[in-house]
């Protein structure tokens, strides 16, 4: 058996560990594994399938990005910024078959968010045996409790939050700190939790700026004269709308701004000085955390449990400690966001963490 693992989207840490994992996994089973560089379109690009020596990913599991490397562009994109599903061309599915077969790689391992299981499940409907591993540092995909990557994200967050706070106090002023979280506010939600926000806005939960504005001068009253407000890139407004970067584009919208533009307002309605920071791609960067490289190595063994089992068409997830597997159907396009009367958000607003609202 030869088999192939590859990514798609955008990075996040932990890739290198579920490579760690599955190549671990191929080579007691005796089969070997190949690496497809930048993502799918590696598989029909030459030059870009490289060996992975069982000896040797052990070292690679503890570091961020990929070794593999990967893409959110090109041919293989099945989802439009819009989020609509984009049927990829039959004789791209035929070139991949073609590709594989000459290269005698028996079945394919993709590691990705929705768009990269969206295509993978396309492959699968073309015949390509394929399983898929998901991947997202927003931990947003439904069909799983946890994605790794997340962990690491949540704990910049954190180390991002005490370091502000300082800061803060020093000069008596409100910093805002936009995070990641597209569609769902649970980076936000934890980071704000763990690193001890005043505030929080996620997309889930409208927020009227008055009310975070009164939120700042609550505490003013009670001579807690700095506050540190935790925003989502993807929070919205009460009835209103996110906040494009950039519209232009087939791809997906870059958000931002958000951060900016709180600080803004509640410097204007507060008369408080404020600063904004944007932890942009700090948060997808650096070393996995020690949970991320466990669940990220146990995703790649189980995803070569499945191919083994020929359950193709499958992804892997967790649920109750266990790692395990569900129709990669059944999980594109289901989206798990935070549930504003839930536990987190009730212990944050018991704690006294305001959502804006
Ligand atoms: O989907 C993951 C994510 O981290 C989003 O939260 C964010 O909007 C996006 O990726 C940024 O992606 P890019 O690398 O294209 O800037």
């Amino acid at each position: 058996m030869k088999i192939a693992i590859l990514n798609g989207g955008g990075d996040c840490p932990g890739l290198n560990a579920v490579t760690h994992g599955v190549v671990g996994a191929a080579s007691k089973l005796g089969w070997e594994t190949i690496g497809v560089r930048d993502g799918f379109e590696g598989l029909i690009t030459p030059g870009n399938l490289i060996e992975l020596d069982p000896e040797e990913t052990p070292n690679i599991m503890k570091m961020g990005g990929t070794v593999l490397g990967t893409a959110n562009k090109g041919p293989f994109s099945a989802k439009t910024g819009t989020g609509k599903v984009r049927q990829l061309p039959k004789n791209l599915l035929a070139e991949v078959k073609a590709s594989m077969e000459a290269e005698k790689i028996n079945s394919l391992v993709a590691v990705g968010g929705d768009g990269t299981l969206t295509a993978a499940l396309q492959f699968h409907e073309a015949g390509i045996p394929i399983v898929g591993v998901p991947k997202t540092i927003d931990n947003d995909l439904d069909a799983t409790a946890m994605t790794f990557g997340f962990d690491s994200a949540v704990t910049c967050v954190v180390d991002a939050l005490d370091r502000l706070h300082t800061t803060a106090v020093s000069h008596k002023r409100v910093m805002v700190l936009e995070v990641m979280g597209r569609h769902a506010g649970w980076i936000a939600l934890f980071g704000g939790l763990g690193g001890g926000a005043d505030v929080i806005l996620i997309p889930e939960i409208g927020f009227d700026i008055k009310q975070v504005a009164a939120a700042v001068e609550a505490r003013e009253a009670r001579a807690k004269h700095s506050t540190v407000i935790v925003v989502a890139e993807g929070a919205k407004q009460k009835n209103g709308r996110k906040l494009y970067r950039s519209t232009a584009g087939a791809g997906e919208h870059r958000l931002g701004g958000l951060g900016e533009m709180v600080a803004e307002k509640v410097g204007e309605l507060t008369g408080k000085e404020t600063r904004s920071v944007t932890l942009g791609h700090l948060q997808r960067g650096g070393s996995p955390t020690s949970w991320d490289r466990i669940l990220a190595i146990r995703f790649g063994v189980h995803a070569v449990r499945l191919l083994k089992r020929r359950h193709f068409g499958r992804m892997v997830n967790y649920h109750s400690y266990e790692v395990g597997d569900a129709p990669i159907a059944d999980a594109v396009d289901q989206l798990r966001t935070v549930n504003p009367k839930g536990q987190i958000v009730d212990a944050a607003r018991s704690v006294g963490i305001s959502f804006g609202d």
